[in-house]
């Protein structure tokens, strides 16, 4: 995998945008070119071989059947589209400090919802889950598999647990985890699961993928459909309620080739690979953050880390690492670093050195 943009600068923003590797993007221009060339005919390929083994890409990653995954073009859209078939099931949970668009579309909607709290540690115990999905009779958890300010991850497999349990549906936004985390889906009793495409999975702007466990229609009748959700048994389009409902209209398939080839990338230089050397980067900069008296937002246990850590940090320290290349994101009073595999030992020291006391 080519990533010329690290030629110039120490990318350690993945949390924000992931890299494209340059081999995703000149698939994605080839395509670009040969739908100028062909026109229209580019709807054989689409439906031969662009689709199809995008939805063969994806469903390895979290081990769902490809017939199981919808594509849209964002997050936002995914869960927006989803809204209102999940209507019935109006008492619902979130957590407070989650990401707007898994939060807003829920406080917009007129569901009576529930928050779990934001702590101090920045943790989100499963136990406190449990007690208010028992008494506040909560329908449906809507939550990040990790938190896109903090990066606290939480375990998708205890989580499913007591949702089974309790009856409750679980939708979850894998867009800060996927990629970093192994997913199964089926084995985690997960309802919902959305990921966009741009950060861990390194596919560009423009694709998310939803997710729905079959059993659940029999809880949800889909409010949305298009041309795209239709059947043709011979000339007479059938609806039937199912997900292809969510895959209402075209989509824009060039980012959805540049994932693909992502995918098929990360799975070839192994996925297992990009994970340790990942979380060795991240040991190794938790360990020097604390060394230089640099103070840890969310003082959890390594097994709720996945690739986000973030400092308490002042702009004038945000502007110095930008002055220097060094990429990071800044928001309120902290710095997020999310360093992924294609980075190194130097990119943190350089990062370390630069925001340290001098
Ligand atoms: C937790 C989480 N979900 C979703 C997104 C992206 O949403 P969208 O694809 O709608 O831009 C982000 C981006 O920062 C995120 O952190």
């Amino acid at each position: 995998m080519t990533f010329e943009f690290l030629n110039e600068h120490t990318y350690l923003n993945t949390a924000s945008v992931g890299l494209i590797p340059n081999e995703s993007f000149n698939e994605k221009i080839n395509y670009l070119n040969k739908q100028q060339r062909i026109g229209g005919k580019i709807m054989f390929d689409v439906f031969e071989t662009i689709l199809p083994q995008a939805k063969e890409a994806v469903s390895g990653l979290i081990n769902c059947e490809p017939n199981e995954l919808a594509f849209t073009a964002n997050f936002s859209t995914a869960i927006n589209y989803l809204i209102p078939s999940l209507k019935k099931h109006n008492r619902v949970l979130l957590y407070e400090d989650d990401y707007p668009s898994l939060n807003k579309p829920f406080e917009l909607n007129g569901f009576e919802v529930n928050y779990i709290s934001k702590n101090n540690e920045h943790t989100i115990k499963i136990k406190e889950i449990e007690h208010l999905i028992i008494d506040k009779n909560i329908e449906l958890l809507a939550i990040s598999q990790t938190q896109f300010k903090s990066g606290y991850t939480i375990q998708l497999k205890e989580l499913g647990v007591i949702c089974k349990k309790h009856n409750c549906i679980l939708l979850v936004d894998g867009t800060q985890a996927l990629g970093m985390a192994e997913v199964n889906v089926k084995q985690s009793n997960v309802d919902v699961y959305i990921s966009s495409g741009y950060k861990w999975l390194m596919g560009g702007f423009g694709v998310a993928f939803t997710y729905v466990n079959p059993s659940f229609f029999a809880r949800i009748t889909p409010r949305i459909a298009g041309y795209g959700s239709l059947n043709f048994e011979g000339s007479t389009p059938k609806y039937n309620p199912s997900m292809q409902s969510f895959e209402p209209g075209h989509i824009n398939y060039a980012p959805l080739i540049a994932l693909t080839k992502s995918i098929k990338l990360l799975q070839e230089y192994s996925l297992e690979k990009a994970r340790i050397a990942t979380t060795e980067l991240i040991n190794y900069l938790l360990n020097e953050l604390k060394k230089n008296g640099l103070p840890v937002i969310g003082d959890f246990q390594k097994q709720h880390r996945l690739g986000i850590v973030s400092v308490t940090a002042n702009e004038k320290m945000f502007n110095k690492l930008n002055s220097k290349n060094i990429i990071t994101t800044y928001r309120s009073e902290s710095i997020r670093i999310s360093p992924y595999f294609y980075n190194t030992k130097n990119d943190v020291d350089l990062l370390i050195k630069t925001i340290s006391p001098e």
